[in-house]
């Protein structure tokens, strides 16, 4: 039985209130807070630093899940864990010295996850799936909330959960990108067991409700 985690992502959250708007998720049920870091370069948008990561860290206790879309993931990971993340993971487009980033993440003491883009082949993480915490598929090309989920990552999802179970069976699975209330059985059933949803729970009238549904999605699907 794999457990199912919901991770509301902060990048569609109303930031003047941002220790409200984590707090009514944690209310709901969230698993984890997803934080979305983009640095102008990786992907156009410029986002989150440290100090926004510090400012969540003081307002829950719910582990921060630190999605890295920038280049140089290298010279940013030990600021971030500083600031409290308790995962961080790292897109493999950008980072040509993998190995040695993911060792330098888990002795901060952090878990350290990998993030393939939705053109990326499972094959070339191959030499990764061993060494991670967890591994996170995108499901939209990163850069903005509230795109459409691309469907034919779901077999993608599939494929890579088979393989794991042979080399890491402990290793979850994070979708990250148009995850909502309709597609989250799906995307769990594929074999994820993370489910990122920004837009979808903090664009809605009440995100506290609205956590509360995902959750109780999630809770249907016995796997
Ligand atoms: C995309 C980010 C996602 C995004 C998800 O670049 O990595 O985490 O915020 O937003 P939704 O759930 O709205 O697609
Ligand atoms: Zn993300």
């Amino acid at each position: 039985m794999r457990t199912l985690k919901l991770a509301p992502s902060i990048l569609s959250a109303d930031f003047a209130s941002l220790g409200e708007e984590i707090a009514a998720v944690e209310k709901g049920g969230a698993d984890l807070i997803h934080v979305d870091v983009m640095d102008g370069h990786f992907v156009p948008a410029i986002t989150i630093g440290p100090l926004v990561v510090e400012a969540a860290r003081a307002s829950t206790k719910l582990p921060l899940d630190v999605h890295l879309m920038i280049e140089h993931p290298d010279r940013f990971i030990e600021a971030f864990a500083k600031a409290g993340a308790d995962m961080i993971s790292v897109q493999i487009e950008a980072d040509v010295h993998l190995a040695r980033t993911i060792a330098r993440v888990k002795e901060l003491g952090v878990q350290a996850g990998i993030v393939l883009n939705p053109a990326t082949p499972l094959s070339l993480a191959e030499e990764m799936f061993k060494a991670v915490d967890f591994i996170l598929l995108m499901s939209v090309n990163p850069g903005f909330a509230a795109q459409k989920f691309i469907p034919s990552v779901l077999d993608k999802i599939t494929r890579l959960r088979a393989i794991l179970d042979e080399t890491n069976p402990e290793c979850p699975i994070e979708v990250d990108g148009g995850v909502n209330l309709h597609n989250v059985q799906e995307v769990a059933r594929a074999g994820a067991s993370i489910l990122v949803a920004g837009s979808a729970v903090f664009k809605t009238l009440d995100p506290e409700a609205t956590a509360r549904m995902f959750k109780a999605k999630l809770a249907e699907i016995e796997l």
